[in-house]
């Protein structure tokens, strides 16, 4: 199938990809990274992301959610350590076994699931991390828990390669006191169960994590030794307003279309589904093939804006599912429209000394940069630069 280019694309640049998680290296110094790239790194793109920071050896593990994530990377050649983040279904084990990707445990069901599933492909010491789950609530087993799971992985021929936590609110000086109730109660159950290794003659497990990317910014935990970055390697704060920032970030993504059409708009006629914008003069108003089809939400309707000719207009009526509309303004007698079709539109980034960022788009629909990045649709190709 021809491939057409298409003027609505997101640019991601790699380069600032590995600087940002160069910055995560020097903020988390001796310890590996795992770099979450799981939900196509963050919209990014999976596989050239992870390419890259392998080649530029950055990424010392990949963190992916699901089974398919990670065999898309082992069928793109790359061959790093990846841990899946998320519950491992037993059906899915086979398949996780045969792309190398390590899993975690929870409980007593997951350890002997996968003790059965790793003697039957003749991988009886599979390596696994265990989650323990103090204070996230999403998976892993209490805390009280974990040294006899430690000790049942290794009685069921496992190997246990890892052990972790998650911390809901660590991006913000306001979670402070719960994200360090956490890491103290996380770094005494792996005390314990290092100790009890040490005393069996095991050596200790050898990566200990909890940090996401408000916890490189902002915490410590004496017992870790690997760190899993994901949103501060995509180059935004997991806060916006509150996180710490100690190092400096470079957004990667610019989201970029074209102005497909420029027309007048008379006083009091609308514009768009439901009519909910109405000219309030004779007024200029363009068109942008870039919709909710595309991951623009519909909630930027009459509410957001873009970037043209390096200044900002706001979006009139409802995004479409694959255009939208912008107001430029009110016509003035004699003056040609501000923006010209195939003039460059930015929808998400930097354009002259203008900036929108995934933060402002966030704030907007109510959600964080996270989703905005992630919803990006598959129709939107990525072009990779840096
Ligand atoms: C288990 C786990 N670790 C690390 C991360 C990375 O988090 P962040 O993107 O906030 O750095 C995630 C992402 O949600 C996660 O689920």
């Amino acid at each position: 199938m021809m491939v057409v280019p298409r003027v609505t694309h997101a640019e991601v640049n790699l380069a600032a990809i590995c600087r940002n998680v160069r910055a995560a290296r020097e903020a988390a110094p001796g310890m590996k990274v795992l770099v979450a790239v799981k939900a196509q790194a963050y919209g990014h793109g999976a596989v050239p992301v992870a390419r890259r920071l392998a080649d530029e050896h950055l990424a010392d593990w990949f963190g992916v959610a699901t089974v398919s994530e990670g065999i898309e990377l082992r069928a793109a050649g790359i061959d790093t350590p990846i841990l899946r983040l998320s519950h491992c279904f037993a059906d899915e084990l086979a398949a996780a076994m045969a792309a190398d990707i390590t899993l975690p445990v929870v409980d007593a069901t997951t350890i002997d699931d996968l003790a059965q599933a790793a003697g039957k492909v003749g991988r009886a010491s599979y390596p696994v991390h265990l989650a323990i789950d103090t204070g996230m609530g999403r998976i892993g087993c209490r805390p009280q828990d974990a040294v006899g799971l430690a000790a049942r992985v290794v009685d069921r021929g496992l190997d246990l390669q890892g052990l972790f936590t998650h911390l809901p609110i660590s991006d913000t000086p306001r979670g402070n006191e719960f994200t360090r109730s956490q890491l103290d109660r996380f770094c005494a159950v792996v005390r314990a169960i290092q100790q009890a290794r040490a005393a069996a003659g095991r050596d200790p497990v050898p990566l200990v994590h909890a940090a996401n990317s408000g916890a490189v910014l902002g915490h410590r935990a004496e017992v870790c030794t690997m760190v899993r970055p994901g949103i501060m390697a995509y180059g935004y704060y997991p806060d916006a307003t509150e996180s710490p920032r100690p190092v400096s970030l470079q957004p990667a993504l610019t989201w970029r279309s074209r102005v497909s059409f420029v027309k007048v708009v008379g006083a009091g006629q609308t514009v768009g589904y439901g009519r909910t914008w109405t000219a309030p003069n004779d007024s200029w108003v363009a068109t942008v093939p870039i919709g909710y089809g595309d991951g623009y939400s519909r909630l930027n309707s009459n509410r957001g804006r873009m970037l043209v000719g390096g200044r900002s207009y706001p979006v009139a009526g409802r995004v479409c599912m694959d255009q939208t509309m912008l107001d430029l303004g009110p016509v003035r007698p004699g003056e040609p429209a501000p923006v010209a079709v195939g003039d460059e539109v930015v929808v998400l980034g930097t354009q002259g000394k203008q900036t929108l960022s995934a933060d402002e788009l966030a704030a907007l629909m109510g959600t964080i940069s996270y989703e905005v990045t992630c919803l990006i649709g598959t129709r939107v190709p990525r072009v990779y630069i840096g």
